[in-house]
Order: structure tokens, then C-alpha cells, then sequence
């Protein structure tokens, strides 16, 4: 399930445009499907666009926006889906989809376990490259993407973490818990100025808009930025030649064929999405993950990713705003991406 990332008829000023998805009864779309390429023909998922924008869904009162959300639900049903994927910021806008919680009559997941699973593979492909000891910021840290992220990370890594997000309570509960359980230096933060000291920074934060600015970052440091709607302005790029953002969250789906409103290169999925095939693959029934993702969720579904490799499931080779990253190649300048190039999806 998906949200607008853009209005579909040009000549529609925006703000028209804006208004018409607030006030008017628009119904949830299929805007996209999928099928094997082993039984080509056959639709086996589709996706459906809620009808607002990431900032609609984010700001307009949260029983109209669950209410849209739950209309796409609905749609999913009718169509005969057993499970629905929370795409976007449906998860974060329906609390990881809590908000359906009580629903018996279709699977709900937020995607965001082999998200989180994804996530800590990419973190460990690129830190390698960082030198001794780096400290990793995760921003968002205490979502239900980068809650499990965190756990994935210092159950298996002694490195240095810097959690932040806005909330210094929750912050404060997470950083206790991976120190008591896994003894690692976490430090927390509110203040994304201290993002600044990071060599890689993670980005897993629920803003419809460009979040990570230039005075975020230190000189050469990576960014992996999961977010949809990406919170990282393409023209970063040209502000900060010394730092490389790579494109976070994304798998390679061969055995499939996705068509429609995913922007995304040929053979790619979101993470999220892939769950979503995977727990349909698998037979799931009822609800995977809901709220915060947990670590045991994240298991479950890497085992099945290796169930299914014939059909791809595995981290996609990095990518910087929708560009492949040529391996060996680790600065903008040597990927040659160019601003004008860029098309932020
Ligand atoms: N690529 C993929 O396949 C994929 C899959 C799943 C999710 N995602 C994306 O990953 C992101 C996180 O998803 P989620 O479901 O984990 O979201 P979530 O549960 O709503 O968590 C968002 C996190 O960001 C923090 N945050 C929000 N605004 C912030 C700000 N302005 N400054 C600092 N921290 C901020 C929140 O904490 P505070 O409220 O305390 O600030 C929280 O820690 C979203 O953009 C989502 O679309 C991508």
C-alpha cells in the first residue's frame, strides 16, 4: 500500500490538487501489480494508493486519515489479499498499524522486520569502508523500523551508536535496554546538530520532508537513507561532493515483475513490500508485524527470504537517489551522479 508522491494531472495547480484528496470521498486506487515471472499473466499482489499526501497523512486528523487508510484495507480485502503491507507512511500514520490491530478479517504487516533486516545488512556492507570504530547515528532510532534496527545492531555489534529522534523518554528507554542487554556505547539525542559528529547516519525518521541538511553531516561521512518519502534533498549532492547517500531499504525481487506506481528501477522492491510478498508467499495467516517490529519477527522473515532466494529477496546493490553505485566506486564524484540527473522519487 502506497500514498501520492506526486498529483497525476499537471495542469491541476497543486494546492487545488491538495485540497480535492482532503475534502473529497476519493476512493483508495490500484495503481500497480505484481506477478511471477515463472506464471507470467497471473496477478498475485497488487498495490493501492491511499489517495493523500506523505504530509496529509502525517498532519489531518488521525481518525480521517486511519479511516482513508482503512478503506485501502477494505479494497484489499474485496480483491481476495489475505495479507496487506503497510507502505510509506500508512505504518507511521496508523501507529505501525496498531490502529488495525483488532481487524480478523485480513493479515496486516508494517514490512518494517526484514526492513530493519535489510538495514543492518547495508550498515554492515558499508562500514568496512569507514575506518576504526565508527560511531553510526540512527535518526528515528526509536521507530518501529529503527527501535529493531537498533536491537539487530547491538546484538551482534560492540560499535558505537547514536540514537536520535525527538523524544528523549523513548530515546532514553531503548539506549537502557541495548546497554543492560547488550553492552554497547549508546548515546542518545534530540538535536540532529549532533548527528554532525556520525561517520554513517542512518535514516529512518517519518517526515514528508528533507530532514537531513548539509550541517548534519561530517566531512566524508555516508548516509543510508531508508525514508519514504526520502528525507534527503537531491541537492545535497552538490552542497556535499564529500558525502555519499545511498538509497537504503531496497531489494531485488527477480522472480517478480512489478508493474505501476513504484518508482523504482526494474526487479526492485521496497523492503517493506517484499515482507508483505513474503508473508503471502509463506502461507501467513493473521497479523506479522504490528507496532514496533521485534527481533525475533526480523529472524522469522530472513529465514523465509532464504526459503524463497530462488526468487531474489536479498539487499539490492547500492544505489544514490535511484543511480547504481559502481562497486569500488564510493564517492558522488566517482558515481558521476549529477543534480541534474536526479529524479527524487
Ligand atoms: N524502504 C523501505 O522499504 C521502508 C520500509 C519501512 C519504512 N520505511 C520508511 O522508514 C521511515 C520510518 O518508518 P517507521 O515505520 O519506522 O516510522 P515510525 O515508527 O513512525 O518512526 C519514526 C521515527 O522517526 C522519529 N522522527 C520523526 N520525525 C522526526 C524528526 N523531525 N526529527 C527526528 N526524529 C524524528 C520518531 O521519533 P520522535 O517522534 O520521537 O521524533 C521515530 O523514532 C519512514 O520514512 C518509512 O516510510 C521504508
Amino acid at each position: 500500500m502506497g500514498v501520492l508522491f506526486g498529483k497525476p494531472f499537471s495542469l491541476i495547480p497543486e494546492f487545488v490538487w491538495r485540497n480535492a484528496l482532503k475534502h473529497l470521498p476519493i476512493p483508495p486506487m490500484v495503481t500497480g501489480q505484481m506477478s511471477r515471472v515463472d506464471v507470467p499473466g497471473r496477478v498475485v499482489g497488487r498495490i493501492i494508493t491511499v489517495p493523500l499526501t506523505p504530509k496529509q497523512l502525517l498532519t489531518l486528523p488521525r481518525s480521517q486519515v486511519q479511516g482513508r487508510i482503512s478503506a485501502a484495507i477494505d479494497k484489499a480485502r474485496d480483491l481476495g489479499a489475505s495479507v496487506v503491507g503497510l507502505g510509506a507512511l500508512t505504518a507511521s500514520a496508523s501507529v505501525g498499524g496498531r490502529a488495525f490491530a483488532k481487524r480478523d478479517d485480513i493479515g496486516v504487516t508494517n514490512g518494517n522486520a526484514f526492513t530493519a533486516a535489510m538495514t543492518l545488512q547495508a550498515i554492515e556492507k558499508l562500514t568496512p569502508r569507514l575506518g576504526n570504530d565508527p560511531l553510526i547515528a540512527i535518526v528515528g532510532a526509536t521507530g518501529s523500523v529503527g527501535s529493531c534496527l537498533t536491537r539487530l545492531y547491538a546484538h551482534k555489534h560492540p560499535g558505537r551508536l547514536l540514537l536520535v529522534a525527538r523524544n528523549e523518554r523513548r530515546l532514553q528507554l531503548l539506549a537502557d535496554d541495548v546497554r543492560r542487554d547488550d553492552g554497547v556505547e549508546a548515546a542518545i539525542s534530540t538535536d540532529m546538530m549532533d548527528v554532525a559528529k556520525a561517520d554513517l547516519v542512518v535514516l529512518l525518521t517519518s517526515s514528508p520532508d528533507a530532514l537531513l541538511r548539509s550541517e548534519h553531516l561530517k566531512p566524508g561521512a555516508v548516509v543510508l537513507d531508508d525514508t519514504v518519502p526520502r528525507n534527503t534533498d537531491p541537492r545535497l549532492l552538490k552542497a556535499r561532493p564529500d558525502v555519499l547517500i545511498v538509497d537504503g531499504g531496497l531489494v531485488e525481487v527477480p522472480g517478480f515483475d512489478l508493474r505501476g506506481s513504484i518508482a523504482l528501477a526494474p526487479k526492485l522492491a521496497y523492503a517493506c513490500l517484499a515482507e508483505t510478498m513474503l508473508l503471502s508467499l509463506s502461507g501467513h495467516q493473521g497479523h506479522f508485524s504490528i507496532g514496533e517490529a521485534q527481533v525475533d519477527q526480523a529472524e522469522h522473515i530472513l529465514n523465509l527470504a532464504n526459503q524463497y532466494q530462488h526468487l531474489g529477496f536479498h539487499l539490492a546493490p547500492f544505489r544514490s537517489f535511484g543511480r547504481l553505485i559502481e562497486d569500488g566506486q564510493f564517492t558522488p564524484e566517482a558515481t558521476g551522479i549529477k543534480e541534474d540527473a536526479i529524479c527524487a522519487a
